[in-house]
């Protein structure tokens, strides 16, 4: 299995997370930043995670841009994931209100990617920061290795 995680990250908070979900796919995996991929990178691929920072309730402009470029996907297992800041925290009411109505990055790209054919192994996932810049929030870690581990053990069966 080859498995490429591609991401977005402003703060580094993102990049963290899709560091620690590529550990679990073992020597042949790629960790690649968008801006730096190249055609090479998709060869072989099997299996392709996209994560991003939530931005204004969506992917950032690098990811969506990813996104709709993107083509091939047929037969490739996909995944997705953002990070995103837990409404519970958020104090401005309005900001609230629109957090539960447009919701985060993660459900867009997976959506985005089973339209370029990609089949979906496990729901979108979200890794909560602090704030803006970060840091993760306690646990979060922990919690990319185990949505990692489901994804393989989905490639496996
Ligand atoms: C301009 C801007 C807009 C943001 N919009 C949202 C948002 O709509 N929803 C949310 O949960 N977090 C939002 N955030 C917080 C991001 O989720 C946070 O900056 C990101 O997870 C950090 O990831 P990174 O370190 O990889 O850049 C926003 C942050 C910035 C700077």
């Amino acid at each position: 299995m080859k498995a490429l995680v591609v991401y977005d990250s402003v703060f580094g908070n993102t990049e963290k997370i899709a560091m620690e979900i590529g550990k679990v796919f073992g020597p042949k995996k790629n960790i690649v930043r968008i801006r730096k991929l190249t055609p090479e990178h998709f060869k072989g691929m099997n299996l392709l995670i996209v994560g991003s920072p939530t931005n204004g309730f969506c992917p950032t402009p690098a990811t969506a841009t990813f996104l709709k470029n993107l083509h091939g996907l047929k037969k490739i297992k996909v995944a997705a994931f953002d990070t995103r800041i837990d409404k519970a925290f958020v104090k401005k009411l309005f900001v609230r209100f629109f957090m539960k109505i447009w919701g985060y990055a993660a459900e867009p790209i997976a959506k985005m990617l089973v339209k370029k054919g990609g089949e979906l192994v496990v729901p979108a996932e979200g890794f909560y920061v602090a704030g803006n810049a970060g840091p993760l929030r306690d646990g979060e870690l922990a919690r990319a290795r185990k949505w990692a581990r489901q994804i393989l053990a989905k490639m496996k069966s």
